[in-house]
Formats: structure tokens, C-alpha cells, sequence
């Protein structure tokens, strides 16, 4: 998975395309979901023998706006929570993974160089891992796969290549459960954010890009 490792960072240096500047639809949904975010620590911390210290792991964090939420949210729930039970709060240790060209610079807590799809942490050391808007990103684009003039699955795309798609993004992500079910304890979280519903067909159907590239006729 070494060579996986190098791919598919985003940008941090382009001011215009970096994805801190281009990260406000995944703000929107981090902002949507934190009721589950806070059901799935109550319930957590609900069940569990209680521990000194809490350790959280964010997976795919970047380096922007974003990076910084999730982690912080954490450590406002618990401390709700502990306060609402009128119970001392645990530390909390947390630590932020992305790949290792990620820009962690601008990270200044725990981070974590790494691919996800393979182990990051010792066995059953982590209570909590949440992770937003990676699921889509596989380990590598599949192999022995022939789809000319396409960078994706697309419609003219030949059949197996929907299939290869599907198949990586099965073995990466059992990897990543598989991995992660050994770093976890026993009655930890883990909360893995994607998109929010589906689009209904319809509006699929009436929406179309305006834009069009003039190029030279052969
Ligand atoms: C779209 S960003 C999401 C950032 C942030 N979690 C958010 O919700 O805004 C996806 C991040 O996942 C990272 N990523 C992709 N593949 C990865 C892997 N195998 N291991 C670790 N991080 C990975 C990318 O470098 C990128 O920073």
C-alpha cells in the first residue's frame, strides 16, 4: 500500500483549488450530523467502565477549516456530558490522521502519517474514531481495468469496470473495518460521515451543467 500512500491527497498549496478553500459543503454536513455525533458518544460513554483518558481519532482530517471541527466538537460533548452527570471529565487524547503529504503544519495536535487501509494505531488503544468524506477515496484505481477516454465510471464505460470499482471499494473497506476493529476497545465508536440522503431522480433529471469546452475539430 506504499505507493496508495502518495495519491490522493488534496490540495493544500493553490489558494484558488485548495480544498481548505473548497471544503464548505462538508462543513454544512459535519455542522448536520452532530446530533449523531453526540448520540453515538453518549451511548458510547453510557456502556463503558469509566477510563482516565479518552482516545479519539479523526481519519482523513486535510488541513483547513474542517480539520480542527470534528476534534473539537468531540471535546465539547464530553465535556457536556460529563458535566450534565456531574462527573469529572477524562483527558482526551487526539489524534489526527491523513496521508503523509497532507500539509500537517498547519496541524498542531497528534498527527497521524498514514494510510488509513492500513493499521495506524497498537491494539485495542482507541475509544473513538470519526471520519468524514473519505469513504469515496479507494487505495488505488483498480486493476486490469480498460475504460479508454474515461477518468471514472461512466456510461460508456465497458461493464466490468463498474464491477472493479465496487470490488476495491469492498476489500479497501473491509480492510479499513478489519484494521480498526483491532485498534478499537471493545464498546468503542467508530462514526464514518459520507453524503446525506439521495438525490431524488427527478432533480437529477432536471438539472443539467452549463458549460461547455470549445475544442478544434480534427
Ligand atoms: C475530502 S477530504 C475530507 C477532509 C475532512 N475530513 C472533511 O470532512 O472536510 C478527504 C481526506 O482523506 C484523505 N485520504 C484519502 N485517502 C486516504 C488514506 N488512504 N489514508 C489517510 N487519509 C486519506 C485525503 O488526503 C483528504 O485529506
Amino acid at each position: 500500500m506504499a505507493s496508495s500512500a502518495n495519491v490522493h491527497c488534496t490540495n493544500a498549496t493553490d489558494k484558488q483549488i485548495s480544498y481548505a478553500n473548497n471544503s464548505s459543503l462538508q462543513k454544512k454536513v459535519l455542522l448536520k450530523t452532530r446530533p449523531f455525533l453526540e448520540d453515538t458518544i453518549k451511548d458510547m460513554l453510557s456502556k463503558m467502565v469509566p477510563v482516565p483518558c479518552i482516545k479519539v481519532a479523526d481519519l482523513g482530517c486535510a488541513s483547513g477549516p474542517n480539520t480542527f471541527f470534528p476534534a473539537c466538537g468531540i471535546v465539547d460533548i464530553v465535556t457536556r456530558i460529563c458535566q450534565e452527570a456531574h462527573c469529572e471529565s477524562p483527558e482526551l487524547q487526539v489524534f489526527l490522521n491523513d496521508l503523509p503529504k497532507n500539509d500537517f503544519n498547519s496541524v498542531q495536535i497528534s498527527g497521524v502519517a498514514g494510510s488509513f487501509y492500513q493499521r495506524l494505531f497498537p491494539t485495542n488503544s482507541f475509544h473513538f474514531v470519526h471520519s468524514s468524506y473519505w469513504l469515496h477515496w479507494l487505495s488505488k484505481v483498480p486493476g486490469g481495468v480498460e475504460n479508454k477516454r474515461n477518468v471514472y465510471i461512466a456510461k460508456s464505460s465497458p461493464p466490468n469496470v463498474s464491477k472493479a470499482y465496487f470490488e476495491q471499494f469492498r476489500d479497501d473497506f473491509s480492510r479499513v473495518l478489519r484494521f480498526r476493529s483491532e485498534e478499537m476497545i471493545t464498546g468503542g465508536r467508530i462514526l464514518l460521515l459520507t453524503s446525506l440522503g439521495l438525490v431524488r431522480e427527478s432533480d437529477v433529471d432536471s438539472f443539467n451543467v452549463p458549460y461547455y469546452h470549445p475544442v478544434k475539430k480534427k
